[in-house]
């Protein structure tokens, strides 16, 4: 979800006028953005890239994961988050959430193997995981942490931005996040060689733009260089984060309250690991059964978690049929280096996580939302709610009109 405006276009305007599209040595854009993303976050770096995926895949190749290494990630994230361990040549080892859809860390500390060397918690529909817990597990058995906080962009665990806790954090500006370029993505972290070997892997000749040093290695990668473009649009973005997100903290807070005394009737609030910190994006609940969660999106169009295809696992054809790579000879999952890695995934995989998935429903909030829209959002709970544990027939329940959110995309813009 984004809001983009007239400030976006003239931004974008500017830079074409200017003919300083190209970031290095010509442009400012995008080392202003970095620098103001980084503070924002409270990290020493930020390195912007062509994607989220991209930036996935970087702070991997920045930290030193390949071949020989598992790496641990949740059954419910955007299918990147596996094919980026996939790409740098190791091995996702898939486990369950729990029910705030965050990777559960109990299943983390007990898929823990010889191999494991990192860990990715995602912060999925901007809910937070469970960090101080994850920290610690990883501080105990040496594991590195990658923060996957793509569809957390603004949001906190307790206070720390999303993506500035782990060693290293990874953000998408695509068109469905809360900052967007079109696409777009980045790595956070505090490491100053580690930011170098980033940066190597988003543009391969990034050293000569930037001036060699003895310090690092160029390597080979994939050109993933931002646009000028690009670094315009997000900061005039970032100008409107904080308030977007706490007007969804707002409107999320307001839902909740609002939708209490329903508590009584059996509807419940999906827990949550940091209550007014995250982004509030969704207000998730938890029905006692699939069936319960399916009527009652049918009677309040709404989204159910496990009905959003390529965000679970077992629409992950590239993990699920060892299509690890487009060679065979570069094929993870048939490398002899990985051949101590658990490379096959078993037909009851994460059946937990599908249980959860299929119960847990979100309904949207957004910035833009009107008192009149949240009530209106308040009272279609009711009703739908009353109606799933048995107080009204269907017939009875009188929904209001409220425009139906599809979850993955908003289309409401700013008046330009
Ligand atoms: C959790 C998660 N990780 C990674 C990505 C990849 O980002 P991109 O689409 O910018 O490549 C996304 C994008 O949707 C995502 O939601």
């Amino acid at each position: 979800m984004y809001l983009a405006g007239q400030e976006e276009i003239d931004a974008i305007a500017r830079v074409i006028s200017s003919g300083a599209l190209f970031r290095y040595g010509v442009g400012g854009e995008c080392d202003r953005f970095e620098e103001r993303y980084a503070r924002y976050l409270g990290c020493r770096h930020f390195a912007l890239a062509a994607s989220g995926s991209n930036a996935l895949a970087a702070a991997m190749i920045g930290v030193g994961l390949g071949p020989g290494d598992e790496v641990i990630i949740p059954a419910h994230t955007y299918m990147a988050t596996a094919t980026a361990v996939l790409t740098v040549g190791a091995i996702p080892v898939i486990v369950d959430i729990d029910e705030t859809v965050t990777i559960d860390p109990a299943a983390v500390e007990a898929a823990i193997g010889p191999r494991t060397k990192a860990v990715v918690p995602v912060h999925m529909w901007g809910a937070a995981c469970n960090m101080d817990a994850i920290m610690k597990i990883a501080e105990r058995h040496g594991l590195i942490v990658i923060e996957d906080a793509c569809q957390g962009v603004g949001g906190s665990y307790e206070g720390r931005k999303f993506g500035s806790i782990g060693h290293v954090g990874a953000f998408s500006f695509n068109y469905y996040k809360n900052m967007t370029s079109g696409e777009g993505g980045g790595v956070a972290l505090n490491d100053d060689a580690v930011a170098e070997r980033v940066r190597c892997a988003i543009d391969p000749c990034h050293f000569y733009w930037q001036g060699r040093s003895d310090a690092s290695q160029p390597f080979a990668g994939n050109g993933a260089r931002a646009s000028e473009i690009m670094g315009a649009m997000l900061n005039v973005q970032l100008d409107r984060l904080d308030g977007m997100i706490e007007a969804m903290r707002a409107e999320k807070k307001a839902i909740l309250d609002g939708v209490a005394p329903l508590g009584n009737l059996g509807l419940r609030p999906a827990p949550v690991n940091s209550p007014g910190h995250d982004c509030a994006t969704q207000v998730m609940f938890t029905f006692p059964s699939a069936e319960a969660a399916s009527r009652f999106v049918k009677i309040f169009p709404s989204v159910i978690a496990g009905k959003t295809g390529r965000h679970t696992f077992t629409e992950w054809d590239q993990v699920l049929k060892g299509a690890g790579a487009a060679h065979p000879a570069m094929n993870p999952y048939t490398m002899a280096a990985n051949a101590e890695c658990r490379t096959t995934y078993p037909d009851s995989l994460c059946a937990r996580s599908l249980d959860i998935l299929n119960r847990t429903v979100m309904v949207a909030t957004h910035p833009l939302h009107s008192r009149q829209d949240t009530d209106d959002i308040i009272h279609n709970i009711g009703a739908a709610a009353r109606v799933v544990f048995g107080e009204l027939s269907e017939a009875e329940a009188d929904l209001r009109n409220v425009k139906a959110v599809d979850a993955q995309k908003f289309d409401m813009k700013l008046e330009a």
